[in-house]
């Protein structure tokens, strides 16, 4: 029996996780996998760039969702991918992260019945096997719309692969069995170090007249941070001040620039640079290169640790503690004074930390095999 995987990928944090994971699969004989895009990013600059960079294979069915409300969103995505599964028939259900698209899919096929049963090494089922790969984060902020995305997709998944030692911890607190928990790293530091050599040689810096270690790098379009114009308006204003001293860079995710045009809000353009969104190869010779990138993302705090940069997280917590314990990531909030503490500090001390255990380039591979075993030997 070859083991049919279906994969789910749907916005821009979910291609860099599945391109390492797709290219396990195709390296192992005992695996056929299909690559859903739920069209929930669909934009070229947030979605098709980071298919032709990381090499990911066309997917084989895209639901072509595009944006709306959160129950909207995922309320189509399920609706549409119901049928995908009744046609695709998989014995593997394969979700990363905590986006709508992950958790929507997750619903659906673990209420899902297939038309034949298989065998496991547990015996026979007839539902497919429900895997999350980064699983266990918690922010314990339920205010965050991928917190609960992170909840209900773990306690409905079966195999809970694990990228930030904190998960293993916060799964056991929630009464998650040992046996469902798998500790494997990180994969979107696989497509990292897999495509370090060729981000490397990108020309953003030329392109920007940038220079090495001579500007701040900044990213934001989390809703907690943006939606309020009140809130985005103090933030850019810290921000600003910080600009003075080193120009920053700001490639724009769409919902911060819509907030930003609202509320009528410019920077002043000698001292910020505001792009487009950009590709994953340009945004990692970016981030190699700032002399310290202040974000509201999730993976970027993971990037910077293991590029070495300091990073002042905008936010109250992290899901992503091990970057704080171990690596260069400052937790500052959102209040001005600790997010100027956090630029100082960047600013006047050499970055230190370690490599988080695990986030090696391998894995995928310690999932594709982990999943193998749960099939009985051919
Ligand atoms: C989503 C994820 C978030 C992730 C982020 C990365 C959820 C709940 N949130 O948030 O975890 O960090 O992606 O970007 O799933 N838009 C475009 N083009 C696109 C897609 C969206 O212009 O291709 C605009 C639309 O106006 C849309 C807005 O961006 O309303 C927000 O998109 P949405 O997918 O709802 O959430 P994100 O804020 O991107």
């Amino acid at each position: 029996m070859r083991v049919k995987v279906l994969c789910v990928a749907g916005a821009r944090p979910n291609f860099m996780k599945i391109a390492p994971i797709l290219r396990a699969f195709a390296a192992n004989p005992l695996f056929e996998a299909r690559l859903v895009h739920t069209g929930q990013h669909y934009d070229d600059a947030l979605s098709k760039v980071f298919f032709d960079e990381l090499k990911i294979p066309r997917a084989d069915v895209n639901l072509g969702i595009g944006s709306g409300s959160h129950a909207q969103q995922t309320a189509e995505i399920m609706q549409s991918f119901e049928p995908v599964l009744a046609a695709e028939q998989p014995h593997v259900l394969l979700v990363v992260g905590d986006v709508n698209s992950t958790i929507a899919c997750t619903l659906v096929a673990a209420k899902f019945r297939l038309n034949e049963a298989f065998q496991t090494v547990d015996g026979p089922r007839d539902r497919p096997l429900l895997v999350h790969v980064e699983a266990g984060l918690r922010s314990f902020d339920r205010e965050m719309p991928e917190e609960i995305n992170r909840l209900l997709t773990d306690s409905i998944c079966e195999l809970l692969y694990v990228s930030d030692p904190a998960g293993i911890d916060n799964l056991k607190n929630e009464g998650v069995a040992d046996k469902r928990v798998a500790f494997v790293g990180n994969v979107m530091i696989d497509t990292l170090l897999a495509a370090k050599e060729r981000a490397m040689q990108s020309d953003i810096l030329e392109q920007n007249a940038l220079e090495e270690k001579g500007f701040g790098l900044v990213t934001m379009h989390r809703p907690s941070n943006v939606d309020d114009p009140e809130t985005l308006k103090d933030l850019l204003g810290t921000l600003d001040k910080i600009s003075h001293e080193l120009p920053l860079v700001f490639p724009l995710h769409p919902r911060t620039k819509a907030r930003m045009e609202a509320a009528n809000i410019t920077l002043d353009e000698s001292r910020w640079k505001v792009i487009p969104p950009i590709g994953y190869l340009d945004f990692m010779k970016l981030i190699a290169t700032a002399k310290v990138v202040l974000t509201d993302s999730g993976g970027i705090q993971e990037e910077t640790t293991v590029l070495g940069v300091p990073c002042v997280t905008m936010r109250e917590n992290t899901e992503r503690p091990v970057t704080v314990d171990e690596g260069t990531n400052f937790l500052a909030g959102i209040g001005r004074e600790k997010i100027l503490e956090g630029f100082k500090y960047a600013m006047t001390t050499p970055p230190e930390g370690r490599i988080p255990r695990f986030w090696d380039g391998k894995s995928a591979e310690r999932i594709a095999d982990h999943i193998a075993e749960q099939f009985p030997k051919q």
